[in-house]
């Protein structure tokens, strides 16, 4: 198999287990990111469940943008394909490619994903600071819940205008502090040996963004907060923790401490959809 050139604990486990177990594979196969339930008292904390509430994020998060058959778009930081998977479905003549720094992750994209509709899917193994795409050449970027891994989200922006036609349009999801918790040093860690999700930074505010986009050539056209629509996740990973039957006590400590500030909402679960000037 392939090596990661990144640190990403959680993806290890997850490809050590995600063929061992049917409960794991239920859950993750698609998409590797939280779920979003309309009616959050209605979660039913099964592998099913969540699969389908992380579908429904992902379309959620690129129903941001003004999606169209004939599209080019990216989709930066795709995991195991989930995102691209559904754009595939959903949608007709689509260039497509998924972007990722892990090439484990993309050669199980390859193994599942299969281009229909007319679409044309391209996997690619690349840094997002540093898109190997022209100028100017795509119409839609994507990047669900990844930005927080990015060694830089200003480059990443930079790098995003660069590659979109103008006009196009950046869609994601992120994990933003409120103003009280965003000085907490937490919040950024490059000790990736040490924590579980690896290297990330989640100290951006959405006051931060507001700057980002004007610094770097964008609109922030879309704001919403879908936090209280993405709180099952937890019982969820609860649940499936417990089928792993591992103790890494990073991976506890870590998920515990984004439930409680999650659920005390001070860090909140966001998406944003950037226009290109
Ligand atoms: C939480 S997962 C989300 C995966 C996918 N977007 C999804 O929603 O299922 C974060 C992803 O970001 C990728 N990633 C981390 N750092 C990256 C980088 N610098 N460039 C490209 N991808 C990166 C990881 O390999 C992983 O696939």
């Amino acid at each position: 198999m392939a090596q990661s050139t990144v640190n990403l604990p959680y993806f290890d486990l997850l490809l050590d287990f995600i063929d061992q177990s049917p409960t794991i594979k239920t859950a993750f196969n698609r998409h590797v990111h939280w779920g979003y339930w309309p009616n959050p008292q209605q979660a039913r904390f099964t592998a099913e469940d969540f699969a389908i509430a992380a579908e429904r994020l992902s379309r959620e998060v690129y129903g941001a943008a003004a999606i169209a058959n004939g599209q080019t778009i990216v989709d930066v930081g795709c995991g195991f394909g989930g995102t691209i998977a559904s754009l595939n479905e959903h949608f007709a003549d689509l260039k497509l490619t998924g972007v990722n720094i892990d090439p484990r992750q993309l050669d199980r994209a390859k193994e599942w994903v299969t281009p229909q509709n007319n679409n044309v899917i391209n996997w690619v193994e690349a840094n997002a600071i540093d898109l190997p795409f022209d100028d100017a050449s795509v119409d839609i970027v994507l990047a669900v819940e990844c930005i927080f891994h990015f060694p830089d989200r200003q480059q990443f922006l930079k790098e995003v205008r660069r590659v979109l036609k103008p006009g196009g349009q950046l869609a994601i999801s992120d994990f933003l502090p409120s103003d009280i918790l965003a000085n907490i040093p937490l919040l950024k860690t490059s000790l990736a040996d040490y924590s579980f999700y690896g290297g990330f930074d989640i100290s951006c505010t959405i006051n931060s963004y507001r700057d980002l986009a004007q610094k770097t050539g964008f609109c922030l056209a879309l704001e919403r907060d879908i936090t209280g629509e993405t709180l099952p996740t937890y019982d969820c990973l609860r649940q499936l923790g417990a089928e792993l039957k591992q103790f890494e006590p990073s991976a506890l400590f870590q998920t515990l401490a984004l439930e409680f500030v999650s659920r005390l909402r001070l860090l909140n679960y966001w998406i944003l959809k950037f226009d290109r000037w």
